[in-house]
This record gives structure tokens, sequence and C-alpha cells, in this order.
């Protein structure tokens, strides 16, 4: 019988590992669709697919009222000028919130609510927590120079719905220019690089 209180794990702030977690690997050609620059995609794809992000994920128990948690490593880099970034989601069961902890590193998470289309990005980084609620949906992007390692904690009936994302993406591009993070609308971007 499953027992819950021998289900103790370890972590490693600085290498985004989880004892017992296989981490998945998410490498830049999965995450087509997600950059704003086609041809900066094409490019880093084909200059060697790096590396993007890792998950390892427990999920202890299954029940109405259990908890899944997981920890995310987001590499440093860009596409063109577009920060590293996460595909981001949904959840499954809409009304499901997320608490993020920063463990290392300085990010954003973009956070838009499906209901009303209101926006923001909000900084993700080490001693800091991000309160995701329901309905909103959620991507990390690393605007620093080493690994944005993070914790998250989720309804274990959550799931994931990475699709409305995929059709519809995010309405904010996270960017360096002339050596400043930018937060810009991703029409503007677009029609920028046309
Ligand atoms: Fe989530």
């Amino acid at each position: 019988m499953h027992d819950p209180f021998s289900a103790v794990r370890r972590y490693d702030p600085r290498a985004g590992t989880l004892s017992g977690a296989v981490p998945a690997e998410r490498r830049l050609r999965e995450l087509a669709g997600v950059f704003a620059d086609d041809k900066a995609f094409a490019a880093a794809c084909a200059a060697g697919n790096p590396l993007v992000y890792t998950v390892a994920s427990a999920e202890p128990a299954d029940g109405a009222g259990d908890l899944h948690y997981g920890i995310g490593t987001l590499y440093p880099g860009r596409v063109g000028a577009e920060f590293f970034q996460t595909k981001g989601h949904l959840h499954a069961m809409r009304d499901a919130a997320e608490t993020y902890i920063g463990l290392r590193g300085k990010g954003l998470m973009l956070l838009e609510d499906e209901r009303t289309g209101a926006c923001t990005a909000q900084p993700l980084e080490a001693n800091g927590i991000v309160y995701v609620p329901g309905f909103v949906a959620h991507r990390t992007v690393n605007t620093g120079n080493e690994p944005l390692v993070y914790l998250g904690v989720y309804p274990a009936r959550a799931g994931h719905d990475y699709g409305t994302i995929a059709e519809k993406n995010f309405k904010q591009v996270v960017v360096e220019r002339n050596g400043r993070v930018e937060v810009l609308a991703r029409a503007d971007v677009l029609a920028s690089l046309r």
C-alpha cells in the first residue's frame, strides 16, 4: 500500500534535480511556434538544438485533495532577441491554481487570464514566490545568465493543456534590447519582423 509518510525527497537548487525523479527534457526543436522570430528559431535549431529546460516531477498520490510538484530548470539563452522560455500551459482542470517558488536565477513569469485576456509579467527569482490563480496561462522566461530553477506545486488533478497556448500563444514577448530586458506586445514584435 502507498505510504505517504515515506515520501520524503531531496532537491538541489543549484542543479535543479529532485531525488527519485528522472527529468523530462525539452530541446529547442520541441518549442516550434513558441518564439516570435521564425528565422532566428530555424537558425538556432540548425546550430545545435540546445537543451532549453528540464522538469523533474513528483506525483506522490492522485486523490482529489492531493498535490503534485516539480522542479523546473530553464537554461539561459536566446532565440534572436527573445529569451529562452517554456512552452507555457493552462491547466486542464481550469480552476487549479499553482505556486511557483524561485530557487535560483532570475526571470519572469508571463501570466494571462483566459477569461479576461488580462496579462502581466511578474518576477520569478531566487527567494521569490509567484501565485498563479486558476484560469491563468503561465510561461517561465529566463532573463539572466545562469539557470533559472523553481519549484511548482499544484493540485494532482490539474493536468496540462498545451494545445490552447500552441494555438494562441501569449500576448507578451520578452526580449533583450540594448542590454535591457523588455516586455513587448507580440503583435508589435511580429510587425517589426516583417
Ligand atoms: Fe502549471
